[in-house]
Formats: structure tokens, sequence, C-alpha cells
């Protein structure tokens, strides 16, 4: 196949500096900020990396395989070669690509410095093409990871051509401001669903791009299963096990609908049926999003695998090397998906003690009254002061009124 990048690995001429990122060390061109530099590396985006080897290695030994892994929108490759330093043993074979020369010139050099020549092949080809490509000459893989700057959506509909036909797909999207709601139109043309801008607008986000995934995952007669969404910072990255089954995929579509919050109570409503007339709470609906994505945001067993990897179990923890950017940080997202997974209901502080025009009570002390409820009271890092709960809205807000009443007294 054409396109294999295998030019000397000499670096170009352009100043450089070192940096380090898990276990590599590599040399990226010294710019100004990341974006005046010609070749693209974020290094807030370790944490995103961090969560492709996690999930990599959970594949790995949940179906007993060494990987081939695809990196269509590889950048300077640092994700590719971080897999190869932390985590050999779980891969066969891997792939990245871009179609900027001077950042396979860059790649090249670093994965040279790595040793990592023989485990990593670069092509210099435009995404999509590559992909038909690869799976034209059979080529499939365990492992595709989507990461363009701004919408994954041109790139989607390319990944299961090259996905084995059972798969793990991650796909980050950078372009949050049209997925939270700023730019709803710009949401409705690129991922087909209307956004929202209130309380829950990251998790409406999340709900949209893996609307969307879903969506080209059964046009290719792929279902899918989400295993963790995580929202961090500027993005969303969605981690996805794929299976091609036609039933499956039938079945997976099943899960798209839309959502309908409360604007008394904040309760939402998630439904892939008909629209319902009013809620049943307060009897009032407010703002409806979708398509959306009505099932789970995380897998519960896949989460707790995650804590064992890298917290519990010691003797999963000798089996990588995996070195997390900040793994307090990582311990509290994968939390957030054990406690969490089948949680629709989403309560943020700010907006209740607004609507009621109160202060604010601990979450210690509104967790520990659901709790004495029944209730469950989980902490979400999707947006500030939020928590996820089986809870109805009008006990969180009668809770609310209770707590702030009783500090006042
Ligand atoms: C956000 S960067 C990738 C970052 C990388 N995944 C990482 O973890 O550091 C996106 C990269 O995709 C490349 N790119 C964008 N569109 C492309 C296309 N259609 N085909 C191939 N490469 C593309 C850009 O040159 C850029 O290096
Ligand atoms: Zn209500």
């Amino acid at each position: 196949m054409s396109g294999v990048f295998e030019s000397e690995p000499s670096w170009p001429d352009v100043p450089r500096k070192t940096e380090t990122e898990g276990l590599a060390s590599f040399e990226v061109i010294d710019a100004k900020t990341i974006y005046d530099s010609p070749t693209f590396f974020n290094p807030a985006m370790g944490l995103n990396r961090d969560f492709s080897l996690i999930f990599m290695v959970l594949y790995a030994k949940k179906f007993s395989k060494k990987l081939r892994m695809l990196d269509p929108l590889a950048g300077i490759g640092i994700r590719a070669i971080r897999a190869g330093l932390e985590i050999t043993d779980y891969l066969s074979e891997v792939v990245i690509n871009d179609y900027s020369e001077l950042t396979c010139q860059v790649s090249n050099y670093n994965i040279h410095k790595n040793g990592l020549t023989d485990l990593i092949t670069i092509y210099q080809r435009e995404a999509r093409a590559l992909m038909l490509d690869l799976s034209e000459n059979n080529k499939k893989y365990h492992y595709v990871d989507i990461d363009p700057f701004g919408p994954p959506t041109p790139f989607i509909d390319d990944v299961w051509a090259t996905l084995s036909l059972s798969g793990l797909v991650s796909i980050t999207a950078t372009d949050t401001t049209a997925l939270c709601g700023v730019y709803p139109k710009a949401c409705y043309r690129k991922y087909g669903g209307i956004p929202l801008n209130n309380h829950h607008t990251h998790e409406t986000g999340a709900r949209i791009l893996i609307s969307a995934i879903a969506r080209s995952a059964a046009r290719h007669e792929f279902g899918l299963e989400v295993l963790f969404t995580l929202t961090a910072d500027h993005y969303f990255k969605i981690f996805i096990h794929a299976k091609k089954r036609r039933g499956y995929a039938t079945d997976t579509v099943m899960d798209i609908g839309y959502s309908y919050t409360c604007p008394e109570c904040f309760e939402i409503r998630y439904d892939a049926g008909s629209r319902p007339d009013s809620m049943e709470c307060c009897g009032i609906i407010s703002d409806v999003a979708g398509p959306l994505w009505c099932g789970n945001l995380f897998s519960k067993e896949w989460t707790k695998n995650a804590r064992n990897l890298l917290f519990e179990n010691s003797e999963d923890i000798q089996d990588h090397n995996i070195k997390l950017q900040n793994s307090k940080r990582v311990e509290k997202l994968i939390t957030e998906g054990i406690e969490g997974w089948d949680l629709k209901g989403y309560y943020t502080s700010d907006t209740i003690s607004k609507k009621l025009r109160l202060g604010q009570p601990s979450f210690a002390k509104v967790a520990e009254r659901l709790e004495e409820q029944g209730y469950r009271f989980v902490r979400t890092w999707f947006t500030k002061n939020s928590f996820r709960s089986d809870a109805p809205g009008t006990l969180v807000v009668k809770i609310f009124k209770d707590l702030v009443g009783e500090d006042k007294s």
C-alpha cells in the first residue's frame, strides 16, 4: 500500500525542545504556544492519552488478545509511542498516520529515538482514504482512536470498515461550544442533535456525540456498548465496544431519543419513544434536547476493571507500566463511572440555589439526606458543583430548601 513514511529519521530544520509524557521522552518543535507550532502536540491531552492506554489494556485482557492499534490522526504520534513503551505486552502492531509531512518527520524521529520502529508504521495519507485502503487490503484493527482538532464527524463513518468484527473505538470531540449549546445550529449540522445550554449541557453534549457515533456504527451494521464517557477540560472522549451484528445495531439505535427537563425541579426524563405531553413531577417541560443517546454513559464492569488495573489489584498493576499524568484525577473520574454508571438524574447546586434564591447546602449534607431516604448520590466531574442521583427532583429541591433553612435558623 502506498503512503508509508520511510524517510531517514532526521530532525527537520526547525528549533526543538524535549518533552516527556508517561514513559516517553520526545522532541517537539519549539514554538511560543502549541497553536504556533506547525505540528500538533498538546501536553494538556495527556489525560486523554492515559485513558486510551487504560482501555486498550482492559480490552486486551478481557479478550486475551494482543491488539492492532490504528491512530489515523496521530499528530506526532505520542499516543502510539506511549503505548509502545507502557503497554508493550498488549500490542502486536501499531499504525499511525498524519497528512502533514513535517508532522510525520517529527513522529518518525521520535519513534526511532524511543526504539519503536519494529512496532509502529507511519503513513502520510488523508485519514479517510487510509482507513478505506487498509480495509480494502483486509487490514483490521482492534483499537481505532479518532482524535482530530474539532469535530470527529467527518471521520466516524470510515472507522467501521477497518475495525475488527469486535473492537474498541475511542472518539474525541473538542468542539464543545457546539455540543454544549453555545452554537446549537452548528451542533445540529454536525451531529444531528439539538443541544441545551442549561445545567446538564455537558451531559447532553456527550449524549448527542454518542448518538452520532451509534447512528454511524449502525449504518455499517455495528452495535455498541458505551464503556466510558470522559468529559474533561475542553473536550469529550467516548470509549465504546462495537460488535458487528445487524440485530445488535438495531437494538443500539433503539436507545436514541430525547431528553425532557423540568424547569421547576430539574428532573430529566430520557425517552426513546414518543414525546411525553408533560413531566409527571411538576407537569411542565421546558428544555427538550436530541436526538441523543438515552442509554448509560459508563459500563460498571469496565470501570471496575479500570480501578483494579490502576489502583487496587496488585497483580493487575504489575501487568503494565502506564504512568498516569494525574492519578487522583483519573481515580475520581473512574469512581463516577463505577458508582454512577446508570444514574440519569443530574443536579447542579448553583442552578437549584438560584431558582430557590437560597444559599447552597454542603454536598455532604445533601448526600446524607438522600442516602437516609434510600437514594444514591454520586459526584459528577462533568460540570462544577454537580451530582448524579436516582432521587426525584422534587425531593432534591425539598432537601436543598430544608438544609438551607436549617443553616439559617
Ligand atoms: C489534534 S491533532 C492529533 C493529536 C494526537 N492524536 C495526539 O494525541 O497528540 C490532529 C492531527 O490530525 C491531522 N489531520 C487533520 N485532518 C487530517 C486528515 N483529514 N487526514 C490526515 N491527518 C489529518 C493534523 O495534521 C493533526 O496533526
Ligand atoms: Zn419537576
